[in-house]
């Protein structure tokens, strides 16, 4: 495979060095385009002996080669380690004012970045800006590692270590192993197995929990670790296919090749899930979403007043990010599944209950687990039953997180199939 790897103007450009010899040494043709800048850093010499090519940086070098077209154009996939703020702001606004940034306009292929840089620089509006116009055009923008910065300054910002950068980035363009497709019927994928049966379609997931805040220092939230998301988008990014995980609260390490968008708010998921569903076929909404937030959030820390009484907290309705989902319905043929977290009570089991839900919602698959009892939230398994948009049972799963996620992605390709979408 023919990569192309972009490196830009950050002190860990060296790293970039260890991540073309991983991909060289996995048998990939791999050249490197370095911005002017990032040759301050690393100089021409290192990329030219360990990539065994010649190395430009500019649109008049090498001009009879017409680069700045062909290197994009030719290449099977873009990595951009490290991706600095400015190249994403070059990136984000279409700007060709170097090799690299020329390329990245002519490339057809997955494109992958990781940023690298100092914790304000990533979290400036401006960069965050850049980031999501990116992933909503398709980039694949990797989160930064947290840890310590080139300075004395610690904080998120790293370059994520060269050997998730390569795995990520070849998750992206992972051929089909494994046995063949039965290309009509449902089947559990066995655990291990690669197959891309999902390859060409768009999804989004969301996991953890959203948060409330009722002051600079209190939220309501709830115990949703994020777990049961996460295990989804993995599980579709290994069948192949293009992930965007938008994830509320959740300290996990993002899935590699997965798009993650972080958010804590109800208003914030709401907004970011609505966003990249505007090119998704299947959503996924397995975030646990507060039903209720404060109505004024203080601008200063609640104290106590001294009566030995506490504050009353008046309560709004936030809204139901699924069911509007369902109801509107932002891409044709999209189909829309929910998760519903339930425990028995004296009117209703928690099969009943999910019933009832799955007919509320307008969702075409709700998948009711049962928690409490040390079932379902933080746990590592999870037992599920995948109903249908009247409540019908379409199947059922119990085991890892990853099993009860394959058998969701099963029931979700048997419904595109059947709708033959
Ligand atoms: N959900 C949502 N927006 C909300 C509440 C829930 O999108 N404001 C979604 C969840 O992501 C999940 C599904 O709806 O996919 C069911 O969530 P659950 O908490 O089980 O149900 P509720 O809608 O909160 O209903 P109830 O409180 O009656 O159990």
């Amino acid at each position: 495979m023919r990569i192309l790897l972009g490196v830009s103007a950050g002190i860990a450009a060296y790293k970039a060095a260890l991540l073309l010899r991983l991909l060289t040494e996995s048998g990939h043709d791999v050249h490197v385009v370095p911005t002017r800048a990032s040759l301050e850093f690393v100089g021409a010499a290192t990329w030219e002996a360990l990539s065994g090519h010649r190395v430009t940086t500019g649109v008049f070098e090498d001009v009879p080669a017409v680069e700045h077209v062909s290197l994009g154009k030719q290449a099977d996939l873009v990595v951009v380690a490290p991706a600095t703020a400015d190249l994403l702001a070059r990136a984000a606004s279409g700007r060709a004012d170097d090799l690299l940034t020329a390329a990245l306009l002519t490339a057809r292929c997955p494109v992958l970045m990781a940023p690298a840089m100092h914790t304000e620089m990533w979290e400036h509006p401006a960069t965050r800006a850049n980031v999501a116009l990116l992933r909503e055009r398709g980039v694949h923008v990797l989160e930064p590692d947290s840890g310590r910065l080139t300075g004395q300054d610690t904080g998120p910002g790293r370059l994520p270590e060269p050997a998730v950068i390569a795995a990520a980035a070849l998750a992206l363009v992972a051929p089909a192993t494994g046995s063949a497709i039965d290309a009509g019927a449902q089947r559990t994928v066995p655990s291990g197995a690669v197959v891309e049966d999902l390859a060409g379609r768009r999804v989004v997931v969301s996991a953890g929990g959203t948060r409330e805040p009722l002051d600079p220092v209190r939220f309501l939230g709830n115990r949703s670790t994020g777990r049961q998301g996460y295990a989804l988008a993995e599980t579709a990014r290994r069948r192949g296919a293009q992930v965007t995980l938008v994830a509320a609260n959740v300290s996990l390490d993002p899935p590699p090749g997965v798009d993650v968008v972080p958010v804590e708010t109800t208003d914030e998921l709401r907004e970011a899930v609505r966003r990249a569903a505007a090119r998704a076929d299947v959503i996924v909404m397995a975030a646990a979403v507060a039903d209720f937030r404060p109505l004024t959030v203080a601008g200063h820390k609640i104290k106590k007043d001294g009566t030995g009484q506490g504050p009353s907290i008046e309560l709004v309705a936030n809204p139901d990010v699924l069911a509007e989902l369902a109801a509107d319905r932002l891409r044709p043929g999209q189909l829309v599944v929910g998760f519903a977290a339930e425990t028995g009570d004296s009117t209703a089991t928690v099969l009943e209950h999910g019933r009832a839900k799955a007919r509320r919602k307008g969702a075409d698959l709700l998948a009711v687990n049962a928690v409490g009892d040390g079932r379902g939230f933080a746990s590592a398994d999870n037992a599920v039953t995948i109903l249908d948009a009247e409540g019908g049972t379409v199947s059922q799963a119990e085991g890892s997180k990853s099993v009860v996620a394959d058998a969701l992605w099963d029931a979700v390709l048997g419904l595109l199939r059947s709708r033959s979408v």
